[in-house]
Parts: structure tokens; C-alpha cells; sequence
């Protein structure tokens, strides 16, 4: 009895309660159901919602929880990757009631074993080894509909993207790059704009310094017709400022919790349209894979950890010291 009991054992990663590190324990096995396909899992990657989960500031917590949204797995011998959006519905505008996130308040991807809706499975670009396809799920999809579902890109357009060492951020430099964009980026750290320059963006400054807004407008006197922005916070109003007239900025995250001061008529007399985004539709996802696959996009891979130092991964990104996607390797495999 014991031994058939161990058998259906797996390694993972749970966060036990709210503001509890992760724990590197032994849990039971997903059960396979006719709705979900048992996936074994090679390597995951961390995203700031991982954090926000264990820091209990997150919507729908849920205890004890095994989070992580994004994969590199096997469904038999077929390498696959996991559109982390389950259960968006059928209207593209807007996610349905039912819309979940993997890794809460089901069990994620940070495991052994995880279970996942057969639609929301997909064949993992050949030209990307372990760590980067892991590396492209969630901060993958945010970006292709943040830029491209919403703000609808024209080549040659500009475009800003705040917080560039950020794993939504990255993604949205090398789409806007893939679609002809001039890009301009935002960041804490020099050492970080000279890698956003060395991928191809063609300016940056750092939102640390107060003259940032000045120093753009010095740079682009005609302000930026696309906006992308995971910050939110005070700064938000002196995007508005930003944007030309005519302008589309896209909102996908508010770690600098409320805007305040925004100027409206900056909004209404500039014509700016200021959309919401979250996540992505099947469609997003399909859309972002097959650009990813189309131009050979790769993530930015800041760091790999094994599955047992979590903890170590969560500090580094705790730190704000990574440039792109910090891994976990589950398998060796
Ligand atoms: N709605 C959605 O579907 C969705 C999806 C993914 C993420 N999000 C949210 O989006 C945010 C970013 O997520 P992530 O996973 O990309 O996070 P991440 O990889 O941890 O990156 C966070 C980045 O925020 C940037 N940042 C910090 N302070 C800033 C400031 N004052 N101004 C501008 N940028 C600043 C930093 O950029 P530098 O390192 O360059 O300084 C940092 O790298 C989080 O709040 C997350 O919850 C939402």
C-alpha cells in the first residue's frame, strides 16, 4: 500500500501559505481526467505573478498552491509548450468569466507532473532548446496582444516600452523589432539599455533619473504613437504626455499600483486611445507562436535554475537584477 502510494508521488514547488518562501516537497501526482492531459514537465519559468501569488497580492488566492504558468513538457514523445490562458471563451475582445490563469487557482507548472487542457497544448518551436521554450508562454502572449491585438502596429511607427529588463517588456522590444518599429526603451540600469541597444532598440533612458520624461522628448520631439506599459503607478500621466497625438497605449500590468494626475485633456484633445490588456485569446497565442517560429524569435534567458533552488530564482527576481526570464529546470531528462 505504502509503496504504490510513493509511486504516485512527484516533486514540486508549493507555497504553503501567504508570504511563505517556496518549499521544495513531495506531493501526490495530478489525476488524469477526459478534460486534461497529464504533461511531464522539463523545464518552467518564473513570472512577476509568481511573486505577487507568494506575497498574497494576487486576485482568487488559494493555499496551499504549486503556482508557475509556463512550461517546456512532454505529452508522450511530442515536445510542447503551454498557452498558460485557459478557458478565454469566444469573444477575442474580452476574456470569459470562466478565464483562468495556469498556476492558480489550479496547480502549475512548477512540478514533476501538471495538468492542462489539450487546447491550450502546443508544439514547441524546433529552434528553441528547453530553457527558451519554457521561457515564452505567459510574457510571450501578454505581449503579442498587448502590441499587437491592440495597438494594431504600422512599420516605422515608434514605439516605448517601459521597464525593458522585464519578461513582457523584452518580448514586446523583439515584436515590435520583428514588425518594423522603431523602439525606445525604458529602464533602472544602464547595463540593461545597452542590451535593449545591442538587440536593436534605437534609444533609451533611465526612468530612475527625474528628467526621463524631458530626456525622451529631447530624443523624439514628436512623441511615440505606440505605448506599452507594465508599471502603471505615478508615471502613467507623464505617458500620456508622451504619446502623440493620435497615440495607442497599451496596459498590461500595474506594479506601480494607482495612476494619479493624469491630464484629460492630454487624453481627449490628443485623441489617445488607452486600452487594457491581459493575457491573450487562443487566437493571440496561435498568432504569437507562429511569429515566433516565422522570424526564429528567441527569449532572452536571464538565468536557469534548478527546480530544488526556487527560492533563489524568486530573490533574483525580487532583486530586479535580471534581464529576461529566469528558469527553473524540473528534469534532466
Ligand atoms: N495582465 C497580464 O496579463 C499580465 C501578464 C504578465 C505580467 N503582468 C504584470 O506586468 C508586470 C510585469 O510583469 P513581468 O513578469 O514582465 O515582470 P518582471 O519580469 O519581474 O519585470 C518587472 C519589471 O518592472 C520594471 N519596473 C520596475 N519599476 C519600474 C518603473 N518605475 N517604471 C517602469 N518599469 C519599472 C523593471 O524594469 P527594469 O528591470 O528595466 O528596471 C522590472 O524588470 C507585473 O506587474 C505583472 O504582474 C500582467
Amino acid at each position: 500500500m505504502g509503496a504504490l502510494f510513493y509511486f504516485y508521488l512527484m516533486k514540486a514547488i508549493v507555497l504553503p501559505e501567504k508570504y511563505a518562501r517556496p518549499s521544495y516537497v513531495e506531493v501526490p501526482q495530478p489525476v488524469k481526467s477526459d478534460e486534461m492531459e497529464t504533461l511531464s514537465v522539463k523545464t518552467c519559468a518564473l513570472n512577476h505573478r509568481d511573486l505577487w501569488i507568494m506575497k498574497g497580492q494576487y486576485a482568487g488566492l488559494k493555499y496551499p498552491i504549486i503556482p508557475g504558468s509556463d512550461a517546456c513538457a512532454y505529452r508522450g514523445s511530442e515536445r510542447v509548450v503551454i498557452n498558460p490562458g485557459m478557458f478565454w471563451g469566444v469573444d477575442e475582445r474580452v476574456q470569459d468569466k470562466q478565464f483562468q490563469i495556469l498556476g492558480l487557482p489550479m496547480d502549475g507548472t512548477f512540478a514533476e507532473r501538471v495538468n492542462v487542457p489539450a487546447d491550450n497544448i502546443y508544439p514547441a518551436p524546433e529552434h528553441l532548446d528547453d530553457a527558451e521554450a519554457a521561457a515564452i508562454g505567459l510574457a510571450g502572449v501578454t505581449a503579442f496582444r498587448a502590441l499587437v491585438s491592440r495597438c494594431m502596429p504600422v512599420q516605422g511607427e515608434r514605439l516605448l516600452v517601459t521597464g525593458i529588463g522585464g519578461g513582457v517588456a523584452l518580448f514586446v522590444l523583439q515584436i515590435g523589432l520583428a514588425f518594423g518599429l522603431e523602439v525606445y526603451v525604458t529602464s533602472s540600469r544602464p547595463e540593461k539599455l545597452n542590451k535593449a541597444l545591442a538587440m536593436g532598440a534605437s534609444g533609451g533612458v533611465l526612468y530612475s533619473t527625474p528628467e526621463w520624461e524631458t530626456n525622451l522628448k529631447e530624443r523624439c520631439s514628436e512623441g511615440f504613437d505606440i505605448i506599452v506599459d507594465g508599471y502603471a503607478g505615478a508615471s502613467f500621466a507623464k505617458l500620456v504626455q508622451l504619446a502623440r497625438p493620435g497615440g495607442r497605449i497599451a496596459v498590461y500590468g500595474g506594479t506601480g499600483g494607482k495612476m494619479s494626475d493624469i491630464v484629460p485633456q492630454q487624453i481627449f484633445w490628443k485623441q489617445i486611445s488607452i486600452y487594457g490588456s491581459t493575457m491573450g485569446s487562443q487566437d493571440d497565442f496561435a498568432g504569437f507562436l507562429a511569429l515566433v517560429n516565422e522570424k526564429k524569435l528567441k527569449p532572452v534567458i536571464d538565468s536557469v535554475y534548478r527546480l530544488q533552488n526556487t527560492d533563489a530564482a524568486f530573490q533574483r527576481m525580487e532583486s530586479q537584477d535580471q534581464f529576461g526570464k529566469i528558469v527553473l529546470r524540473v528534469s534532466d531528462i
